[in-house]
């Protein structure tokens, strides 16, 4: 497939947004009727971002432009769902502009930026390599911040579109020997907010997906397994829907499965209950 700039349906929303319509408290109005046009993927050469990537060219009109750090499983992905790849690291000085000219170049504007691109790291904080510090914030909080930074005035200028950052339950609850993650992850939340609230009165929305324990590379990649019996793995497949489902409706937050923002919620309005509980049931 050939990726030359894509300007199809400029004229209409293609995605649904804030505008300047009231917003509710976790859900924006949804102005668009049809869903398609350019979109963004990172770490979308495995796991949740793969998955994405795939949810997205099932369901058609999706002009993709896919990042990840292998270039072979990220042009086997690409491959699969006939996107262009840019392969890079996106810690890497000016990957981020890089990485917006080539969308610009080979999609056009981008209506939806998906952020997956992360990495985590399991064991004790003081146990905890200077350069695993780095990593983890590089990647999983500085490098989302500036590939964000770089599209948000592609997408205001047009007044429509749709970033969607995949964050984690880690930083709505704070686990045990994740530490750092579950820092960058409550960033990750916090920045999503503050930037909707800034955001708000153009047309461009923000989606915070909290996904609880997913079945990918992840934890094999970090060097620690998942050993936990509860809660159970989800299928990566399982947080694409969710991804799909919140740009579809214009959604705020989305927790994957739903029923953790109950453990959320107890933190948030009964933050002394929340923690004799984690102490006590890990
Ligand atoms: N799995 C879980 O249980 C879980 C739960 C909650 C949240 N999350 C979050 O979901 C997101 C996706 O994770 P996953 O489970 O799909 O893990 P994964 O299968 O390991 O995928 C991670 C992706 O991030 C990319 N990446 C890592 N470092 C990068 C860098 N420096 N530059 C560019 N790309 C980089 C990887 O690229 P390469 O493969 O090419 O290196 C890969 O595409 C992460 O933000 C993670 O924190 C995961």
């Amino acid at each position: 497939m050939s990726h030359a700039p894509y300007h199809a349906d400029r004229a209409a929303p293609v995605v649904p947004t804030a505008g300047s319509a009231p917003a509710a408290h976790t859900r924006t109005p949804n102005r668009a009727t049809r869903f398609r046009g350019s979109a963004l993927v990172t770490g979308a050469s495995s796991g949740i971002g793969a998955a994405v990537a795939r949810r997205l060219a099932a369901e058609g009109g999706w002009h993709m432009v896919l990042n990840g750090r292998d270039p072979t499983r990220l042009n086997r992905v690409a491959a699969q769902v006939s996107a262009a790849a840019f392969p890079a690291d996106l810690t890497r000085p000016h990957t981020d502009r890089r990485l917006c000219d080539f969308v610009l170049d080979q999609v056009g504007r981008p209506d939806l930026l998906v952020a997956c691109a992360g990495v985590g790291w399991a064991g004790d904080f003081t146990a905890m390599p200077a350069s695993a510090i780095e990593e983890v914030v590089a990647v999983d909080l500085l490098s989302t911040l500036h590939v964000v930074r770089q599209f948000v005035p592609h997408m205001t200028e047009a007044d429509s579109g749709r970033i969607v950052l995949i964050g984690s339950v880690a930083g709505s609850v704070a686990v045990r020997e994740e530490a750092v993650y579950s820092a960058v992850k409550a960033a990750l939340g916090v920045f999503a907010d503050a930037l909707r609230y800034e955001l708000r009165a153009t047309g461009v929305g923000v989606t915070h997906v909290i996904p609880g324990v997913v079945d990918t590379p992840f934890f094999a990649r970090r060097g620690v397994p998942y050993l936990r019996s509860h809660p159970r793995p989800v299928a990566p497949e399982r947080v694409a829907d969710a991804v799909w489902s919140a740009v579809r409706r214009g959604r705020d937050e989305v927790y994957v499965p739903g029923w953790l923002r109950l453990p959320a919620r107890v933190r948030g309005g009964a933050p002394g209950l929340y923690r004799c509980l984690a102490t006590r049931f890990g």
